[in-house]
């Protein structure tokens, strides 16, 4: 049975994501980074976690070429840095971006991030369209448990934040 391109977007866009941007730093030392939804934790011995970029998208192969990666994942106060690196026609997404090289990897960690992960590739599989990436977890941080901290959520194409029930 063949499965509708719009019909499978449409429907998996029905579950909802948190939003990170992926980060590297290329050979000569300028940063790479984009907007990745299918972040998630994989393993806890070893410390895991994966990601599932296009296979030919650019800046894959960049981080790809690094050997490594920080996840930086977005509150609500960055939803514009989600469209910012997620669009390949802006050509310096870290132009007036504030961020600091991470500890392990040197990997850009962005200012006001609530949580960051530093990672080595620790393996690439094909999955169709995309390369399911485990990255082994080197050092990571949260923003103070005190502080507040709404996540950046996408749903339906659409930004939106966490509200509690229950
Ligand atoms: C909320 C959101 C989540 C995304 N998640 C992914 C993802 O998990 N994998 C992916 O390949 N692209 C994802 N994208 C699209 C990429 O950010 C975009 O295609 C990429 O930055 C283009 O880079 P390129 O120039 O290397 O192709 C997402 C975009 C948005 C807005």
């Amino acid at each position: 049975m063949s499965i509708d391109s719009m019909k499978f977007r449409q429907v998996l866009g029905h579950f909802p994501t948190g939003v990170t941007v992926v980060t590297a730093t290329n050979a000569d030392g300028t940063p790479v980074g984009f907007t990745i939804g299918s972040f998630t934790s994989v393993s806890l011995d070893p410390p895991l976690v994966g990601f599932l970029p296009m296979v030919d998208s650019d800046r894959w192969a960049a981080i790809n070429a690094a050997g490594s990666f920080c996840v930086n994942i977005l509150g609500t106060h960055q939803a514009d840095l989600c469209w910012r690196f997620a669009k390949s026609s802006i050509e310096a997404p870290f132009e007036g971006v504030a961020w600091e090289p991470s500890p392990i990897t040197g990997s850009p960690v962005l200012d006001r991030a609530i949580a960051w992960i530093d990672c080595s590739i620790e393996q690439v599989i094909e999955a169709g369209d995309h390369h399911f990436v485990l990255g082994r977890v080197l050092e990571m941080e949260h923003v103070d448990p005190e502080a507040e901290a709404n996540p950046l959520l996408f749903f339906r194409g659409q930004l939106g934040d966490f509200r509690k029930h229950g």
